[in-house]
């Protein structure tokens, strides 16, 4: 089966189970696990930030980013598409008691004018007082639309002078930072914190990174331990996420080339269903609405052909790229789309 359903399917690589193995442990919650903190210090270092803090998740990465910005009160401004938004349980509002509104984006890209519209610096007598910007690149339920750093830059410095904090959602900033041609760190400036995942596209078991200044990683490791996320002998797994940073942020390059030879071979069959200029990443987006049949329907065909994908919406279906896809997968899943695409209009 060639598994498209998303890139935290992907497994540890040799190297991951060698770095778990021989890795140095200790209690992370007394005197530290010292691999915790190799791992935690790489990240800081990778995004150009001063702290890290490793985390059981992307959702938990952002939920102990908010919370450690916003203390419980204020607005959250996120685009209608966010993770955050749309598939983190509304944590944000459960447990950090905020309340949220959306500004406008194109493709998770914000709408300068509108965001710009929505920031308050204070609390009026008639509005809650912005806690916290919340921006995501790549972005997931866009189809892994990276944001351009001009736009990021007008963002901070918006935010910046009204003395309002700003938080990425980077689940894969390193896919962006290949998109953009540019190192990890030129995105994270933009921003007082920068969530990433390590188990997605680079393949470790588990984890995220929270990144920021000394004293927001402090509040946010407290904020961890409220969770019930402070870990013991978290070495193990933080093992296998410092091989991810250091030997498989390549191997992203390889999946977006994978992820546009998909796209531009599905555009071959029939252009409707994919414009290829909006593959940015490793998250390819095919809308089969013109084609008469359901998302359903086509996820069906597809596995019985051997390619395991998911729908998005009414007509859409998302695949994700990842190491286990190789070339061949690429030739399989565009044969796979033009077997059915043919037997429906024959
Ligand atoms: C943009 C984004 N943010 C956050 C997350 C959450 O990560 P996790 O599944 O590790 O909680 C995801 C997961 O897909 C994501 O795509």
């Amino acid at each position: 089966m060639i598994d498209l359903r998303s890139d935290t399917v992907t497994l540890p690589t040799p190297e991951m189970y060698a770095a778990m193995a021989a890795a140095k442990l200790g209690d992370d919650m007394r005197e530290r696990d010292p691999t915790v903190v190799e791992l935690e210090q790489l990240a800081a270092r990778l995004t150009g930030m001063e702290d890290g803090l490793y985390v059981a998740s992307g959702t938990m990465g952002n939920l102990v980013s908010v919370l450690a910005h916003t203390g419980r009160g204020g607005e959250l401004l996120c685009d209608p598409d966010a993770h955050i938004a749309r598939s983190e349980i509304g944590g944000f509002a459960q447990v950090a008691g905020l309340f949220h509104r959306y500004y406008k984006a194109d493709r998770g890209c914000p709408d300068i004018a509108s965001l710009t519209s929505m920031l308050k610096g204070k609390i009026t007598p008639g509005s809650l007082a912005t806690g916290l910007v919340c921006v995501e690149t790549s972005h997931n339920h866009a189809g892994g639309s990276v944001i351009p750093l001009p736009v990021l830059a007008e963002l901070r410095e918006l935010t910046a002078e009204r003395g309002i904090p700003m938080h990425i959602d980077g689940a894969r900033l390193f896919n962006a930072a290949i998109a953009l041609g540019v190192p990890a760190s030129e995105i994270a400036k933009h921003a007082d914190s920068v969530t990433f995942c390590v188990s997605k596209g680079l393949s470790a078991p588990v984890g995220s990174l929270v990144c920021g200044s000394t004293e927001f990683i402090q509040r946010a490791r407290l904020f961890r331990r409220m969770l019930g996320g402070a870990m013991r002998q978290a070495g193990v797994i933080a093992a296998a996420g410092i091989v991810a940073l250091n030997e498989m942020v390549p191997q992203l390059a390889e999946d977006h080339r994978r992820a546009k030879a998909i796209a531009e071979g599905v555009h071959r069959i029939d252009p409707r269903f994919i414009d290829p200029g909006k593959t940015e990443t490793n998250i390819v987006m095919i809308d089969v609405g013109h084609t008469g049949e359901t998302p359903a329907a086509w996820i069906k065909a597809m596995g019985e052909r051997g390619v395991d994908l998911r729908s998005y919406g009414a007509t859409r279906l998302r695949l994700v790229i990842h190491r286990h896809i190789d070339d061949r997968s690429v030739d399989g899943v565009v044969s796979a789309f033009a077997d059915f695409n043919g037997r429906l209009s024959s």
